[in-house]
């Protein structure tokens, strides 16, 4: 078939000459390949540094350059091949190497093979007649990674990121405290306390608004200068609210905090959950990926010492969005927090397999997307050195960025980084030469907003800015792909430095 015929083909074809209506499969291999074409396209462009990392337009703007109306009749393949191109034209390019905007970046092409796979084989992971293979393959994984935090034994499932992970290790401390709850409900119970830093994600207060424990109680621990949990805050917290006749029940500590890149003391704070009887999380969504590197894995030193850890490989082992996992030091709680027993579902006398393995009444879902293989996948392309090469790369990114802060003029460091978060601020020469003063601090903070208007507008790159605590409004970088190079980190700083120096 000539390239005109067949272009011709896919201007008049449609849906139901796809598979699995059509009796041949040329238009669908034609459509298909027309689509990876532009993907891969996609993704060569993302590479190339001299792309922008985003054609920006503000929401109105924007739905006016795409067609995204909706009509009573089927568009041709050709149309919809047009609206891949708008689509990918517009879509921001997280793989691109001056993408730091958050706590992930970058397209691994293992994952993304098996997140195609994942797609095509669409399954839902709640029991295992329908996804063998991924069912056996999430609890392979999950014990693997069990034996890197050092839980001997144990449970755990993958959830859909690292909040809902996060609020799932609040409601199994929370049955563990009081089973009652799950048939009772939370009437005629004292206040339940749970304890965090006040640097920790902002999931673990939406846990409290969730649960029903309240927000306020999601009770802030303070930081030290390093942005670590306080013990000595914490144990006088946890006695205030003792004495108030109220009831402490969980702790999270962070690894790395989502702002400053902290590590929370763990050995300390595991002292202190023993002593009152606590039930210790750990949220390494965004850090526990260090775990992977024999160089940087002592940040988590004392996690084994945790009931619960939450780690996100699509963070800092640069898996794609989303992949959480929930570790879980007992095993069969979370069957006992979580289960109905849906007899239409999980019906007991199954005669094919044991049904443990129905694992889908280990969380508080029905469906449930495989977010396993993908993982799986890029874990066997590069093996655990593989991971931990890359692990390496982002800190070594890092430290070299942090290096360069501290050696320019007009930039100031806020921290020494433990993880791989930069925190610093820009300050242009007028505002510089200003003596400090609250007028010099409002005008800082209008600083980083403006230089990000102005590097998003011009598409050269990706960085997000926030105030925290006693810090107005700076610039965090993060490291997380492995293909950005410490002439990227020059950029960086060379870029800020373009587009705020006149402000
Ligand atoms: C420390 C920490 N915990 C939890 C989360 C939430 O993870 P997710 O975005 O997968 O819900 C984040 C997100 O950045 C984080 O930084």
């Amino acid at each position: 078939m000539s390239s005109e015929q067949t272009k011709q083909d896919l201007s008049s074809s449609y849906f139901k000459d796809l598979l699995p209506y059509a009796e041949t499969k040329h238009v669908t291999e034609e459509f298909v390949g027309q689509v990876t074409k532009k993907l891969i396209d996609f993704l060569e462009q993302s590479n190339d540094r001299s792309n922008k990392v985003c054609e920006f337009h503000p929401p109105e703007e924007l739905k006016k350059k795409l067609d995204l109306s909706l009509h009573d009749k089927p568009e041709s393949l050709d149309t919809l091949l047009s609206h891949v191109d708008s689509i990918l034209k517009y879509a921001v390019k997280t793989g691109h190497p001056r993408y730091f905007n958050q706590l992930w970046a970058g397209v691994d092409l293992s994952a993304l093979m098996g997140e195609w796979i994942t797609a095509t084989t669409n399954t839902n992971m709640f029991t295992y007649e329908i996804a063998p293979v991924y069912i056996v393959m999430e609890q392979t994984v999950l014990e693997k990674m069990r034996q890197i935090v050092g839980f001997e034994n144990g449970d755990g499932l993958m959830y859909p990121g690292g909040s809902i992970s996060n609020i799932q290790a609040m409601a199994l401390a929370r049955y563990k405290f009081c089973p009652d709850f799950k048939e009772k409900g939370i009437f005629g119970t004292k206040p339940l306390i749970s304890f965090t830093s006040e640097e920790a994600h902002y999931s673990l207060t939406k846990a409290g608004a969730l649960l029903g424990l309240g927000m306020d109680n999601v009770v802030k621990v303070s930081t030290d200068a390093k942005g670590k949990m306080m013990p000595s805050d914490l144990r006088k917290k946890i006695k205030e609210h003792l004495a108030k006749g109220n009831q402490p029940f969980f702790v999270t500590a962070t690894a790395a905090t989502t702002v400053g890149g902290a590590y929370d003391p763990f050995h300390e704070i595991s002292a202190i959950c023993k002593e009152y009887n606590l039930w210790m999380h750990i949220d390494s969504c965004w850090g526990g990926g260090c775990l992977m590197s024999p160089k940087h894995k002592h940040l988590m030193d004392g996690c084994h010492k945790a009931d619960s850890i939450a780690w996100n490989p699509h963070k800092l082992m640069n898996c794609l969005l989303q992949c959480s996992v929930l570790l879980v030091k007992e095993n069969g709680l979370l069957e006992a927090c979580n289960s109905t027993r849906a007899s239409y579902l999980f019906q007991k006398d199954k005669k094919l397999y044991d049904v443990a393995w129905d694992t889908g009444d280990k969380t508080f879902q029905c469906g449930r997307h495989n977010d396993i293989l993908k993982l799986w996948l890029m874990w066997k392309a590069k093996g655990s050195n593989g991971i931990a090469e890359q692990v390496d790369i982002a800190f070594s990114n890092s430290l070299y960025l942090s290096e360069q802060v501290k050696k320019r003029d007009n930039f100031e460091l806020l921290r020494e980084p433990e993880g791989t978060n930069v925190c610093f601020q820009y300050i242009p020469p007028r505002i510089a030469a200003m003596p400090d003063s609250p007028e010099k601090f409002e005008q800082l903070y209008k600083v980083p907003p403006e230089i990000k208007k102005r590097i998003t507008l011009d598409g050269t790159l990706y960085v997000g800015y926030q105030p925290l605590k006693e810090h107005g409004n700076f610039f965090r970088m993060i490291n997380v792909a492995p293909h950005v190079t410490h002439k990227d980190m020059d950029f960086v700083l060379d870029e800020i430095e373009r587009c705020g120096k006149d402000l």
